[in-house]
């Protein structure tokens, strides 16, 4: 693993921008596996600006995400489809055809994951996947566990989940419960990844994902066994370290 500590979110931002930036410029039909979540925020931002000052060009990339809540249609203003139009694909110049999250919608979910895969593998799996982490070790919707799934799947969300993504919605009570995620071996199958992690209460998790045995029981400590992974993380992040 590469790390890569910065000063504060605003630095981590702008690296990891251009992490995915020189993706993007190396080969103009990248697939990026791209994140939600609070962290990737001020990179998309930056990649935004980036765009709109011509520096790169998002018309022939295409992306595809992490994951996505159950019960949630892509209007929803808290859905993982409706945070990537508003927060990236809305400003850039890419063509929505070439941008693939989960369907949480779907009438038959076994399906959708299946149908999820091969997209990917026909694409010809994700250049780089962008991966934030949870309080608890989990990246994607990979939560703690005995055991972990390899592909795209249904899954239950934890209590810690739920509760630090209740900062998103009105109350506790409309945080879904379930959700479709790419599993661990799409994500470890992934050319390159970027993991961004900010603020101290990251710091336990970052520890774990870094140095911990690697265990099903912090998914994020599994990376460790991935041969190009880069951390960026800010100095709160990185105090355990
Ligand atoms: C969410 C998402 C993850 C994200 C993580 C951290 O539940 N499913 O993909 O990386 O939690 O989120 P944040 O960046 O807001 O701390």
């Amino acid at each position: 693993m590469k790390i890569i500590i910065t000063k504060n979110y605003e630095e981590l931002s702008k690296v990891a921008a251009n992490e995915m930036a020189e993706t993007i410029k190396s080969n103009p039909k990248a697939i990026l596996g791209l994140a939600t979540g609070g962290s990737p925020i001020g990179m998309y931002k930056e990649l935004i600006r980036m765009n709109k000052e011509g520096e790169i060009d998002f018309s022939t990339i295409t992306t595809v995400n992490l994951d996505e809540y159950i019960g949630l249609s892509g209007e929803h203003t808290q859905s993982y489809r409706y945070f990537m139009n508003d927060n990236l694909f809305n400003h850039i110049n890419i063509d929505k055809k070439n941008t693939y999250v989960p369907n949480g919608l779907a009438e038959n979910i076994e399906e959708e994951c299946k149908n999820y895969d091969a997209k990917i593998a026909d694409l010809g799996g994700t250049d780089v996947q962008l991966l934030g982490i949870g309080n608890n070790g989990h990246i994607a919707f990979n939560e703690p566990d005995q055991e972990l799934v390899a592909g795209t799947h249904l899954t239950g969300l934890t209590e810690d989940t739920i509760k630090a993504n209740a900062r998103f919605f009105d109350s506790i009570d409309e945080v879904p419960k379930t959700a479709l995620t790419m599993g661990l071996g799409g994500i470890m199958k992934s050319k390159k990844i970027i993991v961004i992690a900010s603020g101290e209460g990251k710091a336990e998790a970052v520890k774990a994902m870094v140095n911990g045995k690697i265990s099903t029981n912090m998914p994020a400590s599994m990376l460790q066994m991935h041969r190009d992974v880069v951390v960026i993380i800010d100095e709160a992040a990185a105090k355990l370290l």
